[in-house]
């Protein structure tokens, strides 16, 4: 204790200036003794637990633990009833070796972190050993996060079963729907959900314990939380309200959370749980396929499914539409194969599987593979990704039809999120699908890119976990060596405005100074800022004083109340801006149609993609003239036509609730139904955001809404100006013009190169002068989808602090000119000060 005691002296003298502005900013009700943990704080602090009478058994822990036990800890031991099964299954893993010092340290420190192989048993265990040792009891709850839905969904049904508890108990919480109830004792969620929660209760109030699972993953929310999360439990230990923090990584890359002295002061212990792991023995390929890797993976699966023993197989790709195609190949392959059986072994060799042993090196067991294994078996083909209906995914979980081998292809999700039972074969391409965005300009594009060191050993691993396993890798080890040691976390990869806009609605006015696991750039954060006060979601920082002031004032300008509005939308910035302005008009409910349908992507059903057979080919073709058709009657005439692809994303919604949403229709009318199902549902979450913002306005949404009228069109065009202000282009003209490449280009203010609008647009053929875009993506050009048609005479009336009212010569900005010989201030752009039936303004 006296050690103890020294360290936390320790700890109040340290404090410099630094570390003051480091611990104020996270929030202005929070000054920097609240913040800091004592062991005395802890020992004051009595735990609020009660020991469950009603015919409860109470278990008692041994006398040893009783002596060392603190005021602190909960005093109890609740049982769980599990199946004899369940428990013998649950004694093979290695996490429950751990248990008592896991637990010993969750009593000792607020903060730890515990690394462990995939499979070991984190996620379904140690929410159990909490509950166990009280932590759900005297009415909180213990929650866990999962990066992915997926993850929350499924693990909460694990646990509920192991446990023998209902859903009503071991619930769920993610985005769009949820089991939890008031008897919820065990929570998991998407890290998205409980940052939103700490928005409404910064202190946590409901939860005992809090688990980060996946921290590895280093996804942007989760990283948000720990930095979060780093703060919450000290203030809760010092209200007297303790609570714990547990880390849980897959990899024993640690320390950015433990030896960042911003995020602990004192360094979270590390508890490593030993996976009982066999050895997997790793084959490369000698070369390394750069084009078709698709069809390298196909014929190596093949392979090992004809040649190899019994045993799994778990294939890594890096897209939806890629596993469909694998899954479906794999398929034929069998039917194929089957039939082959009944004709004699000489013929045998199918057509597209001809491409030399020499480097499909399958190692030991190929050599009398070919007894070994028996063809007749069929493969039992399953695809696995995040967006896949959960009932699908179950079926990964739950043994194969006998006589089968399991053969399940995959994306990422495999890779920590999800232990599939009886994998022993591992094909991995070596690549992964992500989405990059330039800093600058904010484009963006998917990009099949090598994965990491880390990540390709990880998924490797996965064949190991019943008995000894092979990977093959189809790249070479040269290849291989070259991949980066670690991925990126997510947050230095992607543009922050977001983030930045929930930290100020918590009263984290200096973001810069917040405790992130991995900062993002400054470069980043100030162009956060910048949109924010362009939005008027900040206000405008100070434009006088020396130029350091100045600099820091950019980065820490305060949250304006049209600002809290916009936090409370669970949209992006530019989209709750135009939620916040919706009501002009009677124009909300398209508007909320509008920002659902741009915020869930991807509606339509990607029919660019080239066709594998001729076949497929002919009805490509037809459902694309059926989309193209059905394109332009949702884009409408005239007038509408002007709001353009968000008038074809209005169309659709509209369309589509009239007919019921039902899958046949989507189907016929090239939508996607998993995304016309999520649009209903933000929609109904948007307008209760929006009534509980302003329940003057009381909107009701009815799903089937008539169209827009002409008024309400304009109307639309210039909410979706405001939103979109910094995303505005202008036909190239004049001089650009004599450089071929800007033929029917369009010019923005941060980029050099031209962009197009996108053949599929509603707006292709009528090249508008000005535009507005959602989005930038980089695919054969740049492409601008989501594009609106806007006015001139707009521009200078709702983005003034967009324009420089200059002589145009002088003007600095050369996309857009105007010339009243004045400079306009910024400040007249917020929305409650813009009148929408003011006449255009004169320009000269
Ligand atoms: O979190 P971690 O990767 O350490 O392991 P886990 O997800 O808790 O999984 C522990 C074990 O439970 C694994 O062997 C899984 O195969 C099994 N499990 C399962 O069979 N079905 C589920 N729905 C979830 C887990
Ligand atoms: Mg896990």
């Amino acid at each position: 204790e006296e050690q103890k005691a020294e360290e936390s002296s320790d700890v109040d003298t340290s404090s410099d200036e630094d570390e003051d502005e480091q611990e104020d900013e996270v929030s202005n009700t929070t000054d920097m003794s609240e913040c800091k943990e004592t062991s005395s704080v802890c020992q004051e602090t009595k735990y609020e637990v009660k020991v469950e009478q009603d015919g409860e058994k109470e278990k008692k822990i041994s006398d040893q633990e009783k002596v060392q036990k603190k005021p602190s800890e909960p005093a109890i031991f609740i049982p769980v009833d599990r199946s004899p099964e369940v428990q013998e299954a649950r004694l093979k893993l290695p996490v429950l070796a751990e248990e008592q010092v896991i637990m010993e340290a969750v009593r000792e420190n607020p903060s730890i972190v515990i690394c462990g192989e995939t499979g070991s048993g984190k996620t379904t265990q140690v929410p159990q050993f909490l509950y166990e040792a009280g932590y759900a009891s005297g009415g909180r709850m213990i929650g866990i996060t999962e990066p992915r839905r997926v993850a929350a969904v499924s693990m909460s049904h694990r646990v509920a079963k192991e446990m023998n508890l209902p859903t009503q108990v071991v619930s769920y919480q993610i985005r769009y729907e949820g089991n939890v109830t008031s008897d919820t004792k065990i929570k998991f969620m998407t890290d998205g959900v409980l940052l939103k929660e700490i928005q409404k209760d910064f202190l946590l109030q409901k939860y005992s314990a809090i688990i980060i699972d996946e921290a590895h993953e280093r996804s942007v929310y989760t990283d948000i939380l720990i930095g979060l999360l780093s703060r919450i439990v000290p203030l809760r230990n010092k209200k007297g309200m303790p609570m714990k923090l547990l880390i849980m990584s897959a990899t024993l890359r640690v320390e950015d959370f433990t030896e960042n002295q911003r995020l602990f002061r004192t360094p979270p212990p590390v508890i490593k749980v030993d996976a009982r792991q066999f050895p997997v023995t790793i084959h490369f390929n000698k070369r390394t396929p750069l084009e078709d890797y698709t069809g390298e993976v196909f014929h190596k699966t093949c392979k090992i499914h004809r040649m190899l023993p019994p045993g799994g197989i778990l294939v890594f790709l890096t897209g939806q539409a890629e596993v469909h195609s694998l899954c479906r190949r794999l398929r034929k392959f069998c039917i194929q194969l089957k039939m082959r059986k009944l004709k004699p072994q000489r013929e045998a060799g199918i057509g597209d599987e001809e491409d030399g042993d020499s480097d499909l090196d399958l190692g030991d067991d190929a050599a009398d593979g070919e007894e070994k294994a028996d063809a007749s078996i069929p493969l039992y083909v399953l695809p696995l990704y995040s967006l896949l209906a959960p009932e699908q995914q179950a079926k990964v979980f739950r043994p194969p039809p006998p006589g089968t081998r399991l053969c399940v292809i995959a994306t990422n999700v495999a890779e920590t999120s999800l232990t599939i039972p009886g994998i022993k074969y591992v094909v991995d391409c070596g690549r992964v699908k992500k989405r990059f965005y330039d800093k600058v300009t904010g484009v963006s594009s998917f990009k099949v890119t090598w994965t990491s060191q880390a990540s390709a050993n990880q998924r490797a691993g996965r064949a190991g976990r019943t008995e000894p396993g092979h990977c093959y890798r189809l790249y070479s080890s040269a290849v291989f060596g070259d991949f980066a040691l670690f991925s990126e976390a997510e947050i230095t990869r992607r543009p922050v405005e977001d983030l930045v806009l929930q930290m100020k609605d918590l009263n984290i006015e200096k973001v810069v100074n917040f405790p992130f696991p991995t900062p993002p750039s400054t470069e980043a954060l100030v162009a956060a800022e910048q949109l924010l006060v362009s939005l008027g979601a900040l206000e405008e920082p100070p434009c006088t004083g020396r130029l350091k002031e100045m600099q820091r004032a950019k980065l820490s300008c305060p949250i304006t109340p049209l600002g809290r509005a916009m936090a409370s939308f669970p949209v992006a910035p530019r989209y709750a801006k135009m939620l916040a302005l919706g009501k002009q008009q009677d124009c909300l409910p398209y508007v909320i149609a509008v920002v659902a349908a741009m915020t869930v992507r991807e509606i339509f059903e990607d029919l660019d993609r080239p066709a594998r057979s001729e076949d497929e080919s002919s009805k490509l073709n037809q459902r694309r003239a059926r989309l193209t058709q059905m394109r332009r009657l949702w884009a409408g005439q005239g007038a509408s036509l002007l709001l353009g692809d968000l008038m074809i994303m209005l169309g659709a919604v509209g369309a589509c609730e009239f007919a019921g949403c039902t899958p046949r229709f989507c189907e016929n009318s090239g939508l996607r139904y998993k995304a016309m199902v999520e649009i209903r549902k933000l929609r109904g979450q948007l307008t209760n955001a929006v009534n509980a913002v302003c329940p003057e306005v009381g909107i009701f949404v009815d799903a089937k809404m008539t169209p827009p009228t002409e008024h309400q069109v304009v109307c639309l065009r210039q909410i979706v100006l405001a939103g979109l202000g910094d995303h505005l282009a202008r036909r190239a003209q004049g001089d650009d013009l004599v450089d071929p490449k800007w033929k029917n280009a369009y010019k923005t203010p941060l980029m050099d190169e031209p962009v197009f609008i996108h053949p599929n647009s509603a707006l292709f053929k009528k090249l508008p002068e000005f535009v507005v875009y959602q989005e930038v993506m980089e695919t054969s050009k740049m492409y601008m989808r989501g594009v609106s048609a806007v006015e001139a005479e707009w521009v200078p009336q709702f983005l003034p602090q967009y324009c420089h009212f200059g002589s145009p010569l002088e003007s600095p900005s050369p996309w857009f000119c105007s010339s009243t010989g004045t400079v306009r201030c910024h400040r007249s752009s917020t929305f409650f000060r813009v009148g929408w039936q003011l006449p255009a303004v004169e320009m000269e």
